[in-house]
């Protein structure tokens, strides 16, 4: 399990996969001419239909290669509208706290001015703050970019009045979509508020991105905003006549097939199944792990959405157990950490997807349990604070091969967990100190005169 909270690591069938490997849409170049591409066409075309039909907006462009790229194509659509009105002074964008790094970048991107709106205890956009932030914008308002479910793994019950509210005000109301795999088959973007969306085709639909990428994020918006959409010269099919956000007319055009797939097979029961399974698995994984950690948001009724945030704060006040100790230590119980001190520093993102079988959630939750229990046992003085399971892992082969002396033994090391030894996953190096290299930038270059 990767419950990578935020990046969905879905099960990517051989057969959404296969696709990618045949020269027929590997080999194509992105402007061959148009009668060579009929079949890229017609996928091209059905995946649009379905994604429209899923969001519920008017019209969507394929170009964008990443979820941020569909940002800003989305925000400087809605930069194209007001300019079309002549509201030129309409640059404010408003921007919750609790969201993605993208958004604000993308924001300044498109020559917008971020200004921030708090979000109240349960996770959720502060309305009081937010109509403050939209009296003193006024006439300068262009847009708010909110995120539904939010990064803080909570649905905004709040979110048509807040849509409803901007819209008054003569905004634009964006919906960031990376985490649509919360919400495909229940709730439509573009009927509840939204003006314009990203999708993260690479989260939500399948294609696999560990490692970076390669990403389609398509942007998706009501029929006003269609014309802003990301347009392209050499395109083989008629597209807006507005500026292109990436080099070719369909961007990552060759792994569409996966998401083509991965829709036409799912069809509109499973597609709802796999929305419904993956809300189920992050409540289960969050209720299973009450009275161990904190569950830091919630919604009005107890539950989360896609993914919890567990709060590793007072545990370390307690204890001396940092977030860094829970995530190596998960790695000698065979687990990839979650996401780690985002959105809230402290804490830890869940999100285990539709993807995962009850076991593998069980596994998960006895892990995490059992960590609870090392460090209780911690607090409790069984081991020294500088030298225990905790504090030095993860553990290597190598560092068990060799001298052992520390307080416990060599199995509670690598083998916490009952039977791990039958399927162990064994980490290459150990704790490195996380931030130092980003806060120590040094060259590895040779020096020029290597090169005299
Ligand atoms: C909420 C949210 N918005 C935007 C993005 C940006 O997507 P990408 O990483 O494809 O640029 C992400 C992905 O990390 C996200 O989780």
């Amino acid at each position: 399990m990767i419950p990578l909270g935020s990046c969905t690591m879905k099960l990517n069938s051989t057969t959404e996969m296969e696709s990618v490997t045949w020269p027929e849409f590997g080999g194509m170049h992105p402007f061959a001419p148009r009668e060579d591409v009929t079949g890229y066409l017609e996928l091209i075309s059905s995946l649009e239909q379905w994604l429209c039909d899923i969001t519920g907006y008017d019209a969507i462009s394929l170009q964008p290669n990443a979820g941020s790229q569909g940002e800003l194509a989305g925000l400087m659509a809605i930069r194209g509208y007001h300019l079309s009105r002549g509201d030129k002074q309409r640059n404010i964008c408003l921007i919750p706290s609790s969201a993605h790094g993208t958004n604000a970048a993308s924001a300044v991107l498109a020559g917008m001015q971020v200004v921030v709106v708090a979000c109240d205890e349960n996770g959720n956009v502060d309305l009081g703050d937010l109509q403050t932030k939209i009296d003193e914008a006024g006439d300068k308002l262009s847009a708010i970019m909110i995120t539904y479910p939010s990064t803080h793994g909570v649905y905004e019950e709040a979110v048509v009045d807040l849509c409803d509210r901007v819209h008054k005000a003569g905004g634009q109301v964006y919906i960031d979509g990376a985490n649509t795999n919360a919400v495909v088959g229940f709730a439509k973007f573009g009927k509840f508020g939204g003006d314009v969306s990203h999708l993260n085709l690479h989260k939500t639909f399948a294609i696999p991105h560990g490692g970076g990428g390669p990403g389609v994020g398509p942007v998706a918006a009501r029929a006003h905003l269609a014309p802003f959409l990301p347009g392209h010269s050499m395109a083989q099919t008629e597209l807006p006549n507005y500026g292109p956000i990436s080099a070719a007319p369909y961007g990552s055009a060759s792994i569409l097939p996966i998401s083509w797939a991965y829709i036409r097979m799912m069809g509109d029961a499973g597609l709802k199944d796999a929305t419904a399974s993956a809300v189920l698995a992050a409540n289960y994984v969050a209720k299973k792990l009450e009275g161990h950690y904190p569950v830091l948001y919630t919604g009005g009724n107890g539950l989360v959405a896609h993914e919890c945030i567990i709060d590793i704060r007072p545990i370390q006040k307690e204890t001396g157990v940092s977030v860094d100790d829970v995530a190596k230590r998960l790695i000698d119980y065979g687990f990839h950490a979650p996401t780690m001190s985002f959105p809230v520093a402290g804490t830890l993102m869940i999100e285990p997807t539709e993807s995962e079988p009850l076991h593998e959630l069980d596994r998960f939750v006895e892990a995490m349990i059992a960590i609870r229990e090392e460090s209780r046992a911690l607090a409790a003085g069984k081991w020294p604070a500088d030298d225990n399971p905790l504090a030095n892992a993860p553990h290597t082969a190598k560092m068990i091969a060799g001298e052992w002396n520390h307080p416990y033994d060599r199995e509670l090391a690598v083998f916490p967990m009952k039977g791990q030894h039958r399927n162990k996953y064994w980490p290459l190096v150990r704790r490195i100190d996380s931030v130092y290299g980003d806060r120590n930038l040094f060259c590895s270059c040779l020096p020029t005169e290597a090169f005299a």
